[in-house]
């Protein structure tokens, strides 16, 4: 990735997020690190402290967790699970509930002494990985605030109904909109779970609705039972030709990475 401007190579860092829960974010995440990293070096963090996923779907129990480095008990290169995968690098939550409970009781002064740190590491891995992404929790959550400070592109998910299109314009009205109004930051809406009949039209119009202040619509993936049901059976990063991949792969072409 080339920044144009200074001629220098720079890290991507990737926001996945969405107003409500079950919408798809970890499934993305997970997927577009997966499709990322064939080419490139990526860095795929869980930050989603309420509804931890990775120790599961990853099926690894590391031994420090992006909490521990929350909380000072870990340094940055401690908590990266490094030889999982090729190329994608990963940052584990822990799925203890005491641990979570700590860092989502903290306030706003604890949240931005976190934000220095994390921008401080993150930095120090520009020579290592093209993409950082970042999984999140549902809703405005104060990680957020700091993850939206640190990110360059984001993905807004959402189902096709209209309360999370409600939804979703609250949250870019609340949180995005007053983020980083000068800066260069790319916010961008996909639905996902979309019924395979014709909603084209309702997914333009929803779109239209929302793409206030320079927000993009990247397009949608479709609701696949096949998905569903391997998901079912344990399977959540799948292979670069299945339906989920290759809408995905779709969908992130549009995409200014
Ligand atoms: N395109 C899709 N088609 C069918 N099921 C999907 C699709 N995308 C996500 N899911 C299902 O939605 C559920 C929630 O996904 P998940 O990624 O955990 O959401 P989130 O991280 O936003 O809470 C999972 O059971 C997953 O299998
Ligand atoms: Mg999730």
């Amino acid at each position: 990735m080339t920044n144009e401007k200074l001629g220098i190579d720079f890290m991507k860092k990737i926001l996945i997020h969405s107003y409500k829960g079950g919408t798809g974010k970890t499934t993305v995440a997970v997927n577009l690190a997966s499709i990322l990293s064939q080419n490139t070096k990526v860095l795929l963090i869980e930050n989603d402290f309420s509804m931890p996923s990775f120790v599961n779907i990853f099926k690894h129990e590391p031994n420090a967790f992006f909490n521990d480095f929350c909380t000072g008990s870990a340094t940055f290169s401690e908590i990266i699970q490094s030889n999982l995968k090729p190329s994608l690098d990963i940052i584990f939550a822990d799925t203890q509930f005491n641990p979570s409970a700590e860092i989502m009781g903290s306030n706003q002064a604890w949240f931005l002494k976190l934000l220095e740190k994390m921008m401080e590491n993150l930095k120090a891995c520009e020579e290592i990985y093209e993409y950082v992404i970042f999984d999140t929790p549902p809703g405005w959550q104060l990680i957020l605030v700091n993850l939206i400070a640190l990110a360059n592109v984001a993905i807004l998910l959402l189902r096709p109904n209209s309360y999370e299109v409600m939804g979703t314009k609250r949250l870019i009205e609340i949180l995005y909109k007053r983020a980083k109004p000068s800066m260069n930051f790319d916010v961008n809406l996909l639905f996902n779970q979309v019924p395979e009949v014709d909603m084209i039209k309702d997914l333009e119009g929803w779109a239209e609705e929302l793409q206030i202040e320079g927000i993009s619509y990247l397009g949608h993936i479709s609701c696949s039972c096949q998905t569903a049901y391997e998901m079912a059976h344990e399977t959540t990063i799948f292979p670069l030709e299945h339906e989920f991949s290759q809408s995905l792969q779709q969908v992130i072409s549009n995409l200014k990475i």
